[in-house]
């Protein structure tokens, strides 16, 4: 897929087929995340991947509105450490925005979908994936074949108008 088309086709997807990612396109998921850029090249992340579909299933226990986490192929939950620096929080959870992102962009160059989901309990996280007590999991992004359809460029996403948005040279 063209890069074009992996950033308009990639879309939140909340139902899967659940047949197994291939390792090779896995390994290329977690490397778009380990190359991903942040702020002077600190890196605050960890990602645990878990593709076992019983692990997957308690793992989906977390937050509510994680059902697509059961269904998945892998999910991948994106660790950080615990800081009472607001500044080092917030950057920290800036710099996983843009592994996520690129990670998805990634999965969707594969025609592999992905979804969010937040994480309601950390200390039930915490038992299933076993990261140490001075971290939280800031955000999992599952991944997986979609049940509905496949991912193809979408010409009208569900957005605020783009020159709504976009203010040129100032506000
Ligand atoms: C930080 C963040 C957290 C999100 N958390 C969830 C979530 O817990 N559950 C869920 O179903 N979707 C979650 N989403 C997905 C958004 O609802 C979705 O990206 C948005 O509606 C736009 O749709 P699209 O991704 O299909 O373009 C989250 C998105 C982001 C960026």
């Amino acid at each position: 897929m063209e890069t074009w088309d992996a950033i308009t086709s990639r879309r939140n997807v909340r139902q899967y087929e659940g047949r197994p990612l291939q390792e090779t396109d896995l390994e290329r998921i977690l490397e778009a995340g380990w190359r991903a850029p942040s702020s002077r090249n600190w890196q605050p992340w960890d990602f645990i991947v878990v593709t076992e579909r019983a692990e997957l299933i308690e793992l989906s226990k977390v937050w509510r509105g994680g059902a697509h986490v059961a269904e998945s192929s892998a999910t991948v939950a994106i660790v950080v450490q615990q800081s009472d620096d607001q500044h080092a929080r917030e950057t920290a959870r800036f710099d996983v925005g843009q592994a996520s992102m690129q990670m998805m962009i990634a999965a969707a160059d594969l025609g592999i979908a992905s979804g969010h989901s937040a994480v309601g309990d950390q200390e039930l996280a915490r038992q299933i994936l076993g990261f140490p007590e001075d971290r939280y999991v800031v955000i999992m992004i599952d991944f997986g074949y979609p049940a509905d359809r496949p991912l193809s460029p979408i010409r009208h996403p569900n957005r605020r108008p783009l020159d709504e948005v976009v203010h040129r040279g100032r506000w």
